[in-house]
């Protein structure tokens, strides 16, 4: 069977490695995304150690920089680990293959809801993986995927109800359609095929949090809501175990600061699950959940132009070589889609504007003294939101506490 995955183009990395490792940042291409990886590292370890005073399992998603590299250091050693991931396609489950084989990975989940086209592609990566589950947030899916079991040897598949925490994009309210579909599971021959593993909330809209009390009450209304859809599914078949999986980069923040039992009681083995923390982004400072030391990668530029006294702001505006297509033209509660955070002395400096090769650098506030940056000049920028912004790399640059590269990361790009 060919999958669409087994055709994407992926760098080379012994390639990239005789060229470019051992060369300093400045004598790098651009535009460039590099990342930091003791820093990653660290906020791999925080994550796990979150997850681990809360008593919950770790979730998790690769999504953010789709790389083996990254997904060991997210797996992590020792007394804190996990086994467990989230997968955005197919093509990152895929390139994840060979740490399935050495036991590394033993729990896939596709965090889309059912996608029929690519059914027959899960039921072979199924037989990779000793668990995995797919996320169901519509009853007519669970025809879907027994039609697929009657006509392919009886294929089980185990799942995650997907709940709509509020940011409105995929899952279920808690109200009458919930009821239907868990009747259907647990009641009718479907069961069959298809059985129930636990209910997966991801407040995205908790990157609206300001403070970590906030990004804290957006946890208690994941695990709340995740609660109140285990205890009702527990009503119609009281032999279930179930999941109870919950997390957003900025929730699974502020849950070190949480205590469970403040929740009552738990109708669910509690699961933490988040993808952006690894790299995080001026997204997540803006949560005020981490600071900008925590952010464990960059895109490099180049400052290509100058136009002064264009715009409203003084000294005017600038060019750099990354636009649309090398930064995302993503927004938050900080102005522009990324901000100069080297060399020193140009703070005042965000992007402002973005066409597809362009990025316009603007001054982000009036009267702070920003001097023109010379023309040459490698600029380092935080994006908005890096899961997007490292999507269009096909290798990432990797340091560790210097300007130095030491490896590469070849990314699963592609579906
Ligand atoms: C289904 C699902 N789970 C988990 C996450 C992880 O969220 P974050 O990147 O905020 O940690 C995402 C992100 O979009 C998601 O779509």
């Amino acid at each position: 069977m060919s999958f669409p995955s087994k055709f994407n183009p992926h760098a080379n990395k012994a390639k990239l490695l005789e060229e470019y490792k051992g060369k300093k940042l400045s004598e790098l291409p651009t535009p460039s995304f590099v990342v930091d990886r003791a820093t990653f590292q660290q906020n791999c370890e925080k994550m796990l150690l979150n997850a681990k005073r809360l008593k919950a399992d770790f979730r998790a998603h690769v999504k953010t920089h789709k790389t083996e590299e990254g997904t060991i250091l997210q797996l992590g050693s020792g007394d804190s680990k996990t086994k467990k991931i989230v997968v955005s396609t197919l093509a990152e489950a895929w390139g994840l293959v060979p740490l399935m084989q050495q036991d590394k990975i033993d729990d896939v989940l596709f965090s889309l809801p059912v996608v029929k086209s690519r059914l027959a592609e899960l039921a072979e990566l199924n037989r990779q993986v000793p668990h995995l589950r797919l996320m169901l947030d519509n009853k007519e899916q669970l025809d879907v995927l027994a039609d697929f079991s009657k006509n392919n040897g009886g294929q089980k598949w185990s799942i995650f109800i997907k709940m709509n925490m509020g940011t409105n994009r995929a899952g279920f309210e808690e109200n009458t359609a919930l009821d239907e579909t868990l009747h259907e599971l647990l009641l009718t021959p479907v069961r069959e095929y298809v059985s129930l593993y636990g209910f997966y909330c991801h407040a995205g809209h908790s990157y609206a949090a300001q403070t970590g009390a906030e990004a804290k009450s957006f946890l208690v209304q994941e695990i709340s809501s995740g609660n109140a859809a285990c205890k009702k599914a527990m009503e119609i078949d009281p032999s279930l175990k179930l999941q109870l999986s919950v997390g957003a980069t900025p929730t699974a923040h502020a849950s070190g600061e949480l205590e469970v039992s403040s929740v009552g009681q738990l109708y669910g083995q509690l699961e933490l699950h988040a993808g952006n923390y690894p790299f995080c982004d001026l997204q997540q400072m803006s949560t005020h959940c981490i600071s900008l030391d925590q952010v464990s990668c960059r895109v490099l530029a180049e400052v290509l132009s100058a136009y002064p006294g264009r715009g409203n702001l003084s000294p005017g505006e600038q060019l750099v070589n990354a636009g649309v297509i090398a930064l995302a033209r993503e927004f938050g509660p900080q102005s522009g889609h990324g901000a100069i955070t080297s060399p020193e002395g140009y703070g005042n400096w965000i992007v402002g504007r973005l066409s597809q090769e362009h990025g316009i650098l603007t001054p982000l506030e009036e009267g702070k003294d920003t001097k023109m940056i010379p023309l040459g000049t490698q600029v380092q920028i935080v994006p908005q939101h890096s899961c997007i912004t490292a999507s269009a790399y096909p290798w990432y640059f990797i340091i560790e506490n210097s300007d130095v590269v030491v490896d590469i990361w070849v990314p699963f790009t592609g579906w």
